[in-house]
């Protein structure tokens, strides 16, 4: 079959190559990948992982074969599933308890934008606990995991400010659900209940300064590598407001992984979700899009077809 692998050193970062089918597991149902994303912490791994491996965590297409053990999807069956790796391929192995059926009103290329970013935006929102009439403001909003927190967090009852890097980058960020947009986290006014926060270095230590008493800065990321200067101090005036880290992996016991992701996926089904897809191309282009998802290019997310769409 046909996968991509990281060739690090290479020409470029990632190559599609023909390697050997998976063999999946008793509980593992093989699927067989119409479309995947990319997530800014794949962009790491090109570098971190050895030649030959093949990255992916985010896939949608269809059951090939169910898994031996008899749970699970029944061959045929249209679903999305959440792979630790391995998903960049034309066929991937997945535990049965990673995969969730999709209805027909939801595509592959929405499906694969849900599980790690999706995943991570409802679950560093539900850190906020009860949102109605509550602030929240989110830094990298126009990315993939910030499209998808400002949508759950607007739905909840909250009032959203999103904070983007350029003018350009609001674009249609109102129409998802994003009641204010600011430049810089210094420019927002006010103090926030909850602060999703993934930019790292000031934008963390200005989240601090945001934050009010009781409230929840989430540290899911540090896109800019930056470090942050944080004080008591900077908490006098917000008593009591805590900083929690947010990692996908272990934000949740394993078993809850598929019922979040149905629950997303029933978000796009009845509307209230819409993903947004910045750029959707066939596979052959990752190495060319994730050097755009790298330079903040990527509105939402990044979708490739492992054929045609
Ligand atoms: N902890 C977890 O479990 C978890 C799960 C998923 C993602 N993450 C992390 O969360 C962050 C967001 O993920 P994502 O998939 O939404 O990424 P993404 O699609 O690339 O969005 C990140 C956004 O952050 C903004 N940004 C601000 N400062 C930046 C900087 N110095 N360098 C790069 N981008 C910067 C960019 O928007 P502007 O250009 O508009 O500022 C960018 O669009 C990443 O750091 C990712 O690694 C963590």
């Amino acid at each position: 079959m046909r996968a991509i692998v990281n060739t690090p050193g290479g020409p470029a970062p990632v190559e599609l190559r023909d390697v050997p089918e998976p063999v999946p597991g008793p509980n593992e149902a093989l699927v067989a990948v119409r479309a995947f994303s990319l997530n800014r912490g794949e962009l790491r791994s090109f570098v971190n992982n050895e030649a030959g491996w093949i990255p992916g965590q985010d896939v949608s297409g269809v059951v090939l074969k169910a898994a031996s053990g008899g749970l699970g999807p029944p061959a045929g069956t249209r679903v999305v599933a959440l792979t630790d790796e391995f998903g960049w391929a034309e066929q991937v192995a997945v535990p049965t308890h990673r995969i969730v059926p999709l209805p027909d009103n939801v595509s592959f290329a929405q499906a694969a934008t849900l599980p790690v970013a999706g995943l991570t935006a409802l679950r560093c929102v539900r850190l906020g606990g009860a949102l109605i009439g509550r602030r929240v403001l989110i830094t990298g909003a126009a990315g993939g995991v910030g499209t998808l927190a400002i949508q759950i967090a607007a739905r909840s009852g909250a009032h959203v400010t999103a904070v983007v890097g350029r003018p350009e980058r609001a674009a249609g960020l109102t129409d998802i659900g994003a009641h204010d947009i600011v430049r810089r986290i210094e420019d927002a006014t006010g103090r926030y209940s909850l602060i999703l926060e993934s930019g790292g270095g000031n934008s963390l230590s200005e989240a601090v300064k945001h934050i009010e008493a009781n409230g929840t800065v989430v540290v899911y990321g540090n896109s800019s590598g930056e470090p942050s200067t944080i004080s008591f101090q900077d908490f006098r005036a917000a008593q009591n407001a805590r900083i929690q880290s947010f990692f996908y992996f272990t934000s949740g016991a394993e078993e809850m992984f598929a019922p979040d992701l149905a629950l997303l996926v029933s978000l796009i089904a009845d509307g209230g979700l819409r993903p947004v897809i910045g750029v959707e191309r066939n596979w052959a282009d990752l190495a060319t899009v994730a050097e755009s998802l790298r330079g903040r290019q990527v509105a939402g997310k990044a979708v490739f077809h492992t054929g045609d769409p």
